[in-house]
């Protein structure tokens, strides 16, 4: 017979508040059409993105955080001594050690909330929402901050002409919380490292280290490869998500799909046959593929813009470098 207390956690957990912040420089296709033999309009057809942000000197992936943290705590209503947890999912920290999360933590004034690093590409949030949920219903927080955050621009290659227009930089963050009602689905999850060469970094930073290579390591892709797994298995990892949430396509208000490409978008929207009510997040086209920070960045813009509503449910995917997935059912903020 065990002699442990059983942990006390609240019953549900519930997305409290978003926030966003995305880097001053705007930057058009024009500007990736120095490097690669492209056009404006071939890059808006096929991916949908007409712009994306840069990140300058001083915005770096724990100042765009704190800036994205602030407003999700406010969001949240509560302040930042009241979070037991940061999480921060993010592959461009060049940092190996410590974890981006603990400067965070301690920018915000947080009471020396537990603090910790997640790496897992452009699923990252999902991942990091549902190691939220797990601590808040096992009851080691009250509150956790998730935070996605990237600075791909960091590891683009802007002679590639298959990478060079996709990503950007910015960073999501919302504060999970305790509820009293189910707001945050099962997971859906997942990995398939048999296809982890579809997309990852050319060489390793020892290989750059030794001057075995010159090219300072850069995220690659094979674009139709991935694009093929993204429009076939991810629609149904979203559907799976939705039946295990209880709930079809016709009680959705929602879409936010990771923020990879606009013709991934339309066609999981088609197969998922989700009806036009459904508010479908683009936000894409002016931010580009920001990776772990793209469903919090959509997230809080449908909101700020209105196009989407606090209450709302809404359905969560991000797939990618790994391979890995993770989709879910929120109720927004
Ligand atoms: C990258 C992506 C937009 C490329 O689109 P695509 O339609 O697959 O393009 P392809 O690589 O098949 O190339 C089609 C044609 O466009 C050309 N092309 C490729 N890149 C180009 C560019 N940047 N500008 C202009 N033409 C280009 C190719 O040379 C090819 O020409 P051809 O038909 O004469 O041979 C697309 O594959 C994609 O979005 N993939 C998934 C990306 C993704 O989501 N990644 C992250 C997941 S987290």
């Amino acid at each position: 017979m065990s002699k442990i207390k059983p942990a006390k956690g609240a019953p549900y957990a519930r997305i409290l508040g978003v926030g966003g912040y995305r880097p001053t420089r705007v930057v058009p296709n024009e500007v990736i059409l120095e490097k690669i033999d492209s056009s404006d309009e071939w890059i808006r057809s096929r991916s949908g993105i007409q712009t994306r942000h840069w990140a300058n000197d001083e915005e770096t992936v724990a100042a765009m955080s704190v800036e994205a943290s602030g407003k999700a705590i406010a969001d949240a209503g509560i302040t930042a001594e009241q979070i037991g947890a940061v999480v921060v999912s993010t592959v461009s920290h060049f940092k190996q050690t410590p974890a981006v999360a603990t400067e965070i933590a301690d920018k915000l004034g947080t009471n020396k909330a537990a603090a910790f690093d997640i790496s897992a590409g452009c699923a990252g949030f999902g991942y990091g929402l549902t190691l939220a949920k797990g601590m808040i219903v096992e009851g080691s927080a009250e509150y956790v901050l998730v935070i996605g955050v990237e600075r791909l621009s960091d590891l683009t290659d802007l002679e590639d002409r298959a990478t060079a227009f996709l990503f950007g930089d910015g960073a999501g963050a919302v504060v999970v919380g305790p509820s009293d009602e189910p707001a945050i689905g099962p997971t859906v999850w997942g990995s398939e490292g048999d296809k982890s060469e579809t997309i990852k970094q050319t060489v390793p930073w020892t290989d750059y280290r030794t001057g075995e290579v010159e090219r300072f390591p850069a995220i690659t892709q094979e674009g139709q490869a991935v694009f093929r797994w993204a429009v076939f298995e991810m629609a149904k990892v979203a559907q799976q998500a939705l039946d295990a949430a209880g709930i079809d396509a016709t009680d959705l208000d929602v879409f936010i799909p990771h923020q990879a490409n606009e013709r991934i978008i339309d066609s999981m929207v088609k197969t998922l046959k989700l009806p036009e009510s459904v508010t479908v997040a683009r936000d894409v086209r002016t931010t580009g593929n920001t990776s772990a920070a793209s469903i919090p960045l959509a997230m809080e813009r449908l909101l700020a813009t209105g196009e989407a509503k606090s209450g709302d449910t809404a359905l969560v995917i991000g797939f990618g470098a790994g391979l890995v997935y993770a989709a879910t059912v929120v109720t927004l903020p």
